[in-house]
């Protein structure tokens, strides 16, 4: 069996806004095998989060395939893609989109609450421990807004774990906050990554973090500055 989790094959994506087209990725590949922790940089505007909604599934590319655990995002319906990315892949974003209405503990319970042989009992357990070990046990009936920044992005960071996935990926976690609390993610985000022996795909500015990886990859003009796949 193949130990690659996500492999991207010559993705291309354009916008068409009526009149004009822009070609945001010309022709980008991709692989992440088990374990491996994969850093994408590059300058603002350049196409990261583009590319990393592409291979999350979250869009399609104009172009090319993504396979997530060797299925092909494009044969599949809406509902499959949803179901795919619900086994296989934790998102983190930037700006931590927890559901302000939510506590942190239902926030983190939500992706195992979605699958249809839920048991609320079971869930909640899950979902307390993995904000544990993200260190909020103390916070878990506060809503998003009664957090901080460092706290609310442990709880995206917890939301995005509870389900096990294969794969994390992550849009810039440590972009909106300060320093230490960026510093204090990213130790975070390494243990997780060695405990849960999982994939990580991120996009960051931090470069530290982009060194800590086993791959980075410099993303210019919407292709592989240096090419390596
Ligand atoms: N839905 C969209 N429609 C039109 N243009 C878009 C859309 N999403 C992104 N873009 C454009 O694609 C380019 C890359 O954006 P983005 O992927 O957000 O870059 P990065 O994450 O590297 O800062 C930008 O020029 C942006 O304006
Ligand atoms: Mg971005």
């Amino acid at each position: 069996m193949s130990n690659v989790v996500l492999e991207a094959r010559n993705i291309q994506k354009q916008f068409n806004d009526g009149k004009a087209s822009i070609e945001v990725i010309k022709d980008l590949s991709i692989k992440v095998h088990a374990g491996e922790f994969v850093s994408i940089v590059g300058a603002s505007g350049s196409g990261k989060s583009t590319l990393l909604h592409i291979l999350g599934g979250l869009d399609l590319p104009s172009k090319g395939q993504v396979l997530l655990n060797g299925e092909r995002f494009d044969h599949l319906s809406e509902a499959e893609r949803g179901y795919l990315r619900n086994q296989n892949l934790g998102f983190v974003y930037q700006f931590h989109h927890l559901l302000p209405e939510f506590t942190a503990l239902e926030n983190v319970a939500m992706p195992l609450m979605l699958r249809s042989d839920a048991n609320y009992k079971q869930v909640k357990l899950q979902a307390e421990k993995l904000l544990d070990r993200v260190g909020l046990s103390h916070r878990l009936t506060h809503t998003p807004g009664e957090l901080s920044g460092g706290e609310r992005q442990r709880v995206a960071l917890a939301r995005a774990l509870v389900t096990q996935p294969k794969l994390m990926m992550a849009d810039e976690p440590t972009g909106n906050l300060d320093r230490k609390t960026a510093q204090q993610i990213f130790v975070l985000l390494k243990e997780l990554q060695q405990e849960l022996k999982m994939s990580m795909l991120i996009v960051t500015h931090d470069e530290q973090l982009a060194r800590s990886a086993d791959q980075t990859l410099l993303m210019q003009d919407g292709m592989w500055a240096d090419p390596k796949v």
